[in-house]
């Protein structure tokens, strides 16, 4: 196929206002006719979705809706930020209708990014106010583009005998640049990609990857001469463009699915990833060097824990791979010896015990070690109330490391929380002669994972809620 060197884009003017159970294929047909023009055999006629919806009778009074608490919850959430971006508000009743236009919500931020139930991601779910007459009253997207060019494309292909291509659109803001254009929301008649693949560049190069996106192109040409506001012209007709005429044809085609959508996420999915993903990494990790920044990052993010008091009582040494870390690991066994053979253990399992994390405190690219400062800790006359206050210490500096060891597994990092610092307390104050209110808690192997690891069971939640009998 040739592309010419030619296209005409002609808005027709003299369509009417559309309403509830209006032909959309007679008033082209008219308007067609006051223009003086024939409809030809590769015509394609670009329609404004809104003619489209008023026509089918997708419209909706938002006076008439009442927002559910999801829809409040939502205002919410988003109206501030909206105000921040100098938006107009949205009120509750078009979140509403929003939600009930989509399958999912993709973003919140101050727009609602969703994918709509025909499957388009887009803002609002394509739910637009302008271009319509009546206070409230918003225009829905067809609920199925594709059968509504494909009936006004047979109907006109009846009248005409031309052979023809519809495409429906609408005005789509797009996520890396400013501004909407034009998009094809449905077609007939006209592949919605031109696939370039294997064809001859200029130089005779075989093209790789090329697919163009021939629809929206001609949905955003269309777009120059339809205008978004009063211009009232809702129907283009393209002539000239050459494409291959394909009667079995779906916008759908062209909707990358999720697991290709390199830019898609939802921020739910990815929290529960990472609360999910996380493991204690327990074997030997790899020798690939970890930058000290991601550790500092992580231990920023560790920050945002919850704390009793806000007292923040956490306190973070970051050990490099040094002479300094193997004494240290060295002198904590040996005490760890003298502990088991106390205990009656035998050589064999001390060895194998002190051995078991040794080459991981050791080797480790980061060794990181976690300690409560009990400085700022509340300090009460009985014995009762400063003991539980030395909890609320534990606990703080714990959610702290829950913390860490997510932001961990964000940047995609390998970690394990390990106790031996509690058995070793007086050995790692006096090595790294750390300040006498630190208590040191834990350590947290880091660094790059060398293999999948398993994921150990989880209790079912009908055994971790409990019910009390009364
Ligand atoms: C307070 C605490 C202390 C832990 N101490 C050790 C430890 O000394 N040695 C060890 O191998 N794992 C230790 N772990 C890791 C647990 O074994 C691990 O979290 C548990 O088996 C669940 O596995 P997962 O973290 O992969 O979900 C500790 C975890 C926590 C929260």
């Amino acid at each position: 196929m040739r592309l010419k060197n030619e296209i005409k884009i002609i808005g027709l003017k003299n369509i009417p206002l559309i309403k509830e159970g209006d032909n959309v294929t007679e008033f082209i047909i008219e308007a067609l006719n006051k223009e003086g023009l024939d409809l030809e055999d590769g015509d394609i006629l670009v329609i404004a979705q809104t003619i489209i919806s008023k026509s089918n009778g997708r419209t909706k009074n938002l006076n008439e809706i009442t927002p559910s608490e999801k829809a409040l919850e939502l205002y919410n959430s988003i109206t501030l930020k909206a105000k921040d971006h100098g938006l107009t508000e949205k009120n509750a009743e078009m979140i509403q209708a929003i939600l009930d236009e989509s399958k999912k919500i993709i973003k919140e931020e101050h727009v609602l990014i969703t994918e709509t139930k025909y499957g388009f991601i887009c803002a609002d779910a394509g739910i637009d106010k302008s271009n319509i007459e009546g206070e409230g009253i918003v225009t829905l997207l067809p609920e199925n583009p594709d059968n509504d060019a494909e009936k006004i494309r047979i109907a006109l292909t009846n009248k005409t005998k031309k052979e023809i291509a519809i495409i429906i659109s609408d005005s789509f803001g797009r996520p890396f640049r400013i501004g909407a254009i034009g998009t094809a929301i449905g077609v007939s008649g006209i592949n919605p990609i031109l696939d370039m693949r294997g064809k001859k560049d200029l130089f005779g190069y075989e093209l790789q990857s090329t697919i163009v996106g021939q629809v929206d192109s001609l949905a955003a040409a269309a777009q120059l001469v339809m205008g978004e506001s009063d211009e009232g012209i809702p129907v283009v007709l393209i002539r000239g463009y050459s494409f291959e005429f394909n009667e079995k044809t779906t916008i759908k085609t062209i909707l990358r699915e999720k697991e290709y959508d390199l830019f898609r996420y939802n921020e739910e999915e990815l929290v529960t990833r990472i609360l999910k993903n996380r493991r204690s990494y327990k074997l030997p990790l790899a020798i690939r060097k970890v930058k000290r920044k991601l550790i500092e990052e992580c231990i920023d993010l560790a920050r945002w824990a919850p704390s009793a008091h806000n007292g923040q009582f956490w306190r973070y040494i970051i050990m490099d791979k040094d002479k300094r870390r193997e004494n240290l690991i060295n002198e904590m066994n040996n005490k760890l010896r003298i502990d088991l053979q106390i205990d009656g253990k035998s050589n064999d399992f001390i060895e194998s015990k002190v051995g078991k994390t040794k080459d991981n405190f050791i080797k480790a690219p980061f060794l990181i070690l976690l300690c409560l400062d009990t400085l700022d800790l509340e300090k009460y006359p009985d014995a009762n109330r400063t003991q539980n206050e030395f909890i609320l210490g534990i606990q703080s500096v714990s959610s702290s490391a829950t913390y860490f060891l997510l932001a961990l597994e964000m940047k995609k990092l390998a970690a394990c929380w390990y106790s031996a610092p509690l058995f070793t307390k007086e050995i790692i104050q006096k090595c790294l002669q750390l300040p006498n209110t630190f208590i040191p808690m834990a350590f947290f192997t880091v660094g790059y994972p060398l293999k999948p690891i398993k994921t150990p069971k989880r209790r079912e939640l009908n055994e971790i809620i409990y019910k009390p009998r009364i």
